[in-house]
């Protein structure tokens, strides 16, 4: 009998319930397509937790994580709770589920869709075969560093430190062979070993692990060289691994490739197969309980999720072909419609993408 997989789902806030819905839908297709069988449960994160708990982090919630195969997330945060206390705004709940659960990497793709290439401002014969990956090591360097001020010289000065240790970058760089192993076997290990003595450590433990990934080629990339050739070809990237705040940007500038933040996915992983999915975008108040929200990007999360920790790799490949489909026949949500008069609503998207999810 087929295993039973527990999915935590917290779909939070504005149009985290409508895209995560969706979601869910596309999921229990493949219980009829490909016969597993999944348990949701659902918790309170975010503001609603925050209004119904008085924290956007309730323990329940945490544990039922804990106890899941995945986490499906949607999105948290709204006006009503910007000017709340630190300890009361439901973007500390995010920062705290990540520290809590481990989730030491960020996974992202960028990948250009044919028919959308009009919706990126690059030139679509830049565009062209654009798929990549970017991860980005999320809970060590610059970020979390020591930081201080203190009395110079000349005046006031403001240190940041960026500290890595090798377990560190160990962990994350085989995370990004092992995704790499399951492409097309290209890592771009992007650095600034030139100057950053944490780079030349990154460096090294990259060329010291990379024999137990023999049939990954990979290939050395100074940040700045890389912001510039993901720009002008960035389609000759596969897997890209990389430090935290260089990944912020990187992914960030990758992001824009695509044209639509509806439509981009990722992946917060931790140590073994565990990982957390949600959709780039945030919880967009503006256009929140009208039913027009795209819910593609949380249907690409699930395809992740598949990928990265189900290992259901044809179920992913039946999603991902299914939304290709739909926006090829030129359905489109208001935020990638040229003409926003045809654009059809968030359970019309879910819907055409379930109907077209064949085996
Ligand atoms: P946002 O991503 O929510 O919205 C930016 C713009 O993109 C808005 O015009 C919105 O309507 C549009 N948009 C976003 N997702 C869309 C979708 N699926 N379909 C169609 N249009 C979409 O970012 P914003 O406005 O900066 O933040 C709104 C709230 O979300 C804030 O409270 C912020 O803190 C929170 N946020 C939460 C995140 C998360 O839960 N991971 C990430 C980013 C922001
Ligand atoms: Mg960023």
């Amino acid at each position: 009998m087929t295993e039973v997989k527990k999915i935590a789902v917290i779909a939070g806030d504005g149009i985290g319930p409508e895209v995560v819905g969706e979601a869910i839908k596309v999921m229990k297709r493949t219980e009829e397509l490909f016969g597993y069988r999944f348990e949701f449960e659902h918790g309170l994160f975010g503001g609603i937790a925050i209004d119904e708990r008085g924290t956007p982090l309730p323990q329940d919630t945490l544990d039922m994580c804990r106890n899941s195969d995945a986490v499906l997330l949607g999105a948290v945060g709204g006006p009503k709770w910007d000017n709340n206390p630190k300890e009361l705004r439901p973007e500390t709940g995010l920062l705290g589920i990540r520290k809590a659960l481990g989730l030491f990497s960020n996974i992202r793709p960028a990948v250009v869709f044919d028919c959308l290439k009009d919706a990126s401002t690059l030139k679509p014969e830049v565009l062209e075969g654009t798929d990549l990956i970017v991860v980005r090591e999320l809970t060590g360097g610059i970020y979390f560093g020591e930081k201080f001020r203190r009395e110079g010289e000349n005046g006031l000065e403001a240190v940041d430190t960026c500290v890595y240790n090798v377990t560190e970058i160990e962990r994350i760089v085989r995370q990004a062979f092992e995704v790499a192993q399951k492409r097309s076997k290209r890592l771009a290990s992007v650095d600034k070993a030139n100057v950053l003595e944490t780079s030349r450590l990154w460096r090294e433990t990259v060329n010291r692990i990379a024999p137990e990934y023999a049939d990954v080629e990979v290939e050395h990339v100074l940040v700045d060289n890389c912001a510039m050739q993901l720009l002008r070809r960035p389609s000759s990237f596969d897997v890209i691994v990389t430090e935290n705040m260089f990944g912020d940007i990187l992914s960030d500038e990758a992001a824009m490739l695509t044209g639509s933040i509806g439509m981009l996915s990722s992946a917060s992983l931790g140590e073994g197969s565990f990982g957390l999915y949600e959709p780039v975008h945030g919880s967009a108040p503006d256009i929140a309980g009208q039913g027009i929200a795209n819910p593609i990007a949380t249907i690409l999360s699930v395809a992740l999720m598949f990928r990265l920790t189900l290992g259901y790799e044809e179920a992913a490949n039946v999603i991902e072909q299914a939304v290709k489909q739909v926006l090829d026949a030129g359905h489109r949500t208001g935020d990638i419609a040229v003409d926003k008069s045809k654009a059809i609503g968030t359970t019309a998207m879910g819907d055409l993408i379930v109907n077209a999810m064949v085996r």
